[in-house]
């Protein structure tokens, strides 16, 4: 019998039972090996590889220009760092809206050459066929409602979403929609929280909310917000639990003025 200790790895059917036990879900996102290792270390349930990827690590203004090939790179990094979690990974703009033979050559590419566990994409009823088809080739599908941010540009704004009846109702239409074609769960992104709280209790299925308020069944949040790493997004939403920009030019300081200042290194750390 072997001594090492075995892992319980989370899969979608834990998620499924967390939501039916009324155990809250904690999702972040993660790009690479090294923060990858610390977040799935600390506990975290799901690690979703987002194209937020394209704002945070490649420093564009929205998530449309990183490619399946860049979402391929972070993702495999990402599952180099993870023992527990269970990965998702964003389906990037451009590689699932035309049809649904492309949508699951995106999704078989993901799943082939990252290693990552499930895929997720924006939309509901515009993309049913590819969630099907992706679904029924055996990957699990996370869906992805309200704030699309692939979208913005037919938004106009990155404001709150279905404050509108008409708009809310399409929610309510979707969000059905998205469990019968066989998603394992959804992100609510930048909704009203009693609109949120009203299709998280209609599904049985697990919601999984940003901006949505405190009754989904689970909670994500861009990594480097809310570690402080990006300190200029300030949403209502964000709680920050760290200042890592703080303490990292402070710390890049320091060491500037050590190398200046002939102190580093000092005689103990040299050879
Ligand atoms: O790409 C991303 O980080 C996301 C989250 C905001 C849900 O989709």
């Amino acid at each position: 019998m072997s001594d090492t200790k075995e892992i319980k790895k989370v899969t979608t059917n834990t998620l499924q039972k967390m939501k039916k036990a009324g155990e809250k879900i904690t999702m972040l996102t993660a790009y690479d090996f090294s923060f990858a290792k610390i977040i799935d270390g600390a506990g975290i349930d799901v690690i979703l590889v987002g194209d937020s990827a394209s704002n945070v690590m490649a420093g564009h203004e929205t998530t449309l220009p990183i490619t399946l090939d860049q979402m391929i790179y972070h993702a495999s990094s990402v599952i180099r760092g993870i023992h527990r979690c269970l990965v998702v990974v964003d389906l990037p703009f451009g590689s699932y809206q035309s049809n649904s033979d492309i949508a699951l050559a995106s999704a078989v590419r993901i799943m082939k050459e990252t290693g990552g566990h499930s895929i997720k994409l924006e939309g509901g009823e515009e993309v049913l066929d590819s969630v099907k088809k992706i679904v029924s080739a055996g990957i699990p599908v996370m869906g992805h409602l309200g704030l699309t941010p692939q979208s913005i540009y037919k938004f106009g704004t990155y404001n709150v979403r279905a404050k509108e009846e008409e708009e809310a109702n399409k929610l309510r239409r979707d969000v059905k929609l998205l469990e019968e074609a066989g998603c394992f769960a959804i992100v609510l992104e930048k909704i009203p929280a009693a609109l949120a709280k009203e299709v998280s209790e209609s599904l049985t299925i697990p919601t999984i909310g940003i901006g949505a308020g405190g009754n989904c069944d689970g909670q994500v949040l861009v990594m480097h917000d809310m570690l402080g790493i990006n300190t200029e997004f300030k949403p209502r939403f964000l709680r920050q639990y760290l200042n890592i920009h703080e303490q990292a030019t402070t710390a890049v300081q320091r060491y500037i003025h050590d190398v200046k200042a002939k102190d580093f290194p000092n005689e103990s750390e040299q050879y």
